[in-house]
């Protein structure tokens, strides 16, 4: 047993389906007890502190706010390398700088250090699970889920599924894909905290063989998920209408071979019609927004409003590397200045929502991360409220919690971040670096 001591923040439910004052719990003087990485509870320090076994080991992080660790719902670990690359809209940007990058994961050793370097990106920035793409190759993938069961994380990743459109070096067969990501399932998914998605990169990549046995693949393991992009961009969709000249639009294209589920999550949905909404709602299907990356790419503008108005499951992505930061608390920034441009208001709870529970549920794992109920596993971030001289400058003329929390989603990043726990332990602090 352990606890850690501090004002807690943490969501329990969507503040647009129940009432915002019921969907969070601010508590300004917590206490978290942790046990066998577990939340055992969170309550009021005056409360939960006679219950303390002697002896418990108390963390003090009085002055910093505990929130639970992000999630982001959708990112490219290959792409560290070519993130900020000049110029492009999507198609080009993937001939031009994204699969030459891939193509050099052929190479297990660069995959290795890649993966070390990604995860530990991931804990500076306070992102404690993720929803990742793998490169075309097999070693990819399996580099990333070595480097995250080493760190206890729960990480879901594949390789990357592409069959067709793209060049050689980074394109696989029908046969090739489905044997490789069946071994990935075996020697990966439920090890530790790791999971698998099976991942067709995108329609236009993927031959109607591809896809057939990818969804074949999602048959036989019921707890796999699929993740693939959609809608991002109005050349891909004429491309998509040119392969598919008698599919309804992008999203039946998926629909029409079988990976249209409950299990499904698919980054963009930018310019998803009011009936492609609905039906990504019947199939509790889930759509990961990734604001940075939709305005670096030139995209387009994500309809948050419309995902609530037919109840669909959303979480934020950073989408890196057409995202331009692994910061969730940037990834907020972005998204409420998108939704401002579509004309509604984001309010901090839904976006500390989003970025956190609603991340979780999008994947699945919403009954074991995504707050402090007791059961859940213990992923914690520590939010520094004087990361920089602004910062602890303008929190200071801060009243409410909702303020206190949309100061940090417009002026934080990295910097916010003083401590992330994994299941309980300290995997990274700041000052240590
Ligand atoms: N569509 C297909 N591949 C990609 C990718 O790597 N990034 C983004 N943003 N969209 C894609
Ligand atoms: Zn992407």
């Amino acid at each position: 047993m352990k606890a850690l001591k501090g004002a807690f923040f943490h969501m329990l439910d969507d503040p647009a389906v129940i009432d915002t004052n019921e969907a969070y719990v601010y508590e300004p003087n917590g206490l978290i007890l942790i046990e066998d990485g577990h939340i055992k509870a969170a309550g009021a320090y005056a409360e939960l502190k006679p219950t303390l076994p002697a002896k418990t080991k108390v963390t003090n992080h009085t002055g910093s706010l505990i929130i639970p660790g992000f999630v982001d719902t959708h990112i490219h670990f290959p792409q560290l390398d070519m993130i900020a690359s000049f110029g492009e809209q999507l198609l080009d940007w993937l001939d031009r700088y994204t699969f030459p990058e891939e193509a050099k994961f052929a190479d297990p050793a660069h995959a290795e250090e890649c993966a070390e370097f990604f995860l530990n990106e991931l804990l500076r920035n306070g992102t404690t699970s993720a929803l990742v793409y793998g490169t075309v190759h097999k070693q990819s993938a399996d580099a990333l889920f070595k480097a995250a069961y080493a760190r206890n994380m729960r990480i879901i990743a594949g390789k990357a599924l592409m069959d067709r459109n793209v060049p050689e070096s980074v394109r696989d067969t029908a046969e090739s894909g489905d044997r490789e990501s069946r071994e990935l399932i075996k020697d990966w998914h439920g090890k530790g905290r790791l999971g698998y998605a099976v991942t067709p990169r995108f329609a236009p990549a993927c031959s109607d063989e591809q896809l057939r046995r990818a969804s074949q693949i999602l048959e036989d393991h019921p707890d796999v998920l699929m993740h693939t992009h959609l809608s991002e961009n109005m050349s891909e969709i004429a491309w998509v209408d040119e392969l598919y000249p008698d599919a309804k639009g992008y999203l039946d294209v998926y629909a029409k071979f079988g990976l249209l589920t409950n299990r499904s999550v698919f980054a963009h949905c930018i310019h998803l019609k009011s009936d492609e909404f609905q039906q990504m709602a019947e199939a509790d299907a889930a759509i990961s927004y990734c604001p940075t990356s939709n305005l670096f790419l030139g995209s387009g503008l994500f309809n948050l409003k419309e995902a609530e108005k037919y109840g669909v499951k959303v979480g934020m992505g950073t989408d890196v590397g057409a995202g331009t930061s692994f910061s969730l608390l940037q990834t907020m920034n972005e998204a409420y200045k998108v939704c401002h441009l579509k004309g509604h208001k984001l309010d901090p709870f839904k976006s500390f929502y989003l970025a956190t529970l609603g991340g979780a549920r999008a994947l699945n794992i919403g009954d074991r991360i995504g707050n402090f109920e007791a059961g859940k596993e213990a992923d914690m971030i520590v939010l520094d409220l004087a990361s920089t001289p602004l910062v602890e400058r303008r929190l200071k003329h801060c009243k409410s919690i909702d303020e206190t929390l949309f100061i940090l989603s417009m002026l934080g990043d990295d910097r916010t971040v003083g401590h992330t726990y994994i299941a309980g332990e300290c995997l990274y602090s700041k000052a240590k670096g």
